[in-house]
């Protein structure tokens, strides 16, 4: 299978980036085709400007090549902090960009984009990863997790992905090396779980 990773952080040396890469290596050793991109690192420009909400545009070389990648992934993975209850701005922007009508998903005859959606992406598998330093109980009382429905509801299974499993690891300021390397473990076995080995 071709699995698309999106990491978003600033940091190289964040647990962020060892989740992504823990996923890709295990990824890589259950022998799937891995497509990584570090937003970040290749200064993905977040702002979708005005001329590309229309629909029959030509987009530009790089924003083309993301749109391709997303459309025709069998299975999609983000790994980002909780920003403000949000994904960092530049993921938001891959969304805003990436995610486009006639390619991400469709409204169907008839409607102008009143109506619901019908997805498009290949890809029935997502997997979404997530740190943060709010525990469980206060994330969902004082927050309502809004992470969890952005991603399985707002943008998965609007585009056509059913399945989204999601995985959050907390609270990271003040996490152990030894609950560090249990999480990446817990890494390695989800996505096992959602990609197994090809035969
Ligand atoms: C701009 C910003 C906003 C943040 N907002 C939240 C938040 O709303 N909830 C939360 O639990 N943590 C929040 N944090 C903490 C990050 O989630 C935390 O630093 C990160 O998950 C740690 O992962 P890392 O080691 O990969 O950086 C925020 C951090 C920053 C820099």
């Amino acid at each position: 299978m071709t699995i698309l990773i999106i990491l978003a952080h600033p940091n190289e040396t964040s647990f962020n980036h060892a989740i992504a890469d823990r996923a890709h290596k295990t990824l890589s050793a259950n022998g799937h085709t891995v497509i990584f991109h570090d937003l970040y690192k290749e200064k993905f420009e977040p702002a979708l400007p005005g001329e590309e909400i229309q629909r029959d545009v030509t987009l530009p070389e790089e924003i083309a090549r993301h749109c391709s990648e997303a459309a025709e992934a069998d299975g999609i993975i983000v790994v980002h902090p909780n920003w403000w209850g949000m994904p960092p701005a530049l993921l938001t922007g891959w969304v805003d960009r990436v995610m486009r009508p006639g390619l991400a998903y469709e409204f169907v005859e008839g409607d102008d984009g009143e109506g619901v959606p019908v997805g498009l992406l290949k890809a029935k598998k997502a997997m979404v990863f997530n740190t943060s330093n709010t525990y469980e109980e206060r994330e969902n009382r004082v927050f309502g997790d809004p992470l969890e429905r952005i991603w399985r509801d707002c943008v998965f299974d609007l585009c056509g992905v059913k399945e989204t499993t999601r995985k959050v690891f907390r609270v990271i300021v003040t996490s152990t090396q030894e609950e560090r390397e249990a999480w990446l473990h817990e890494v390695e076995q989800s996505i096992t779980t959602l990609f197994p080995t090809e035969p």
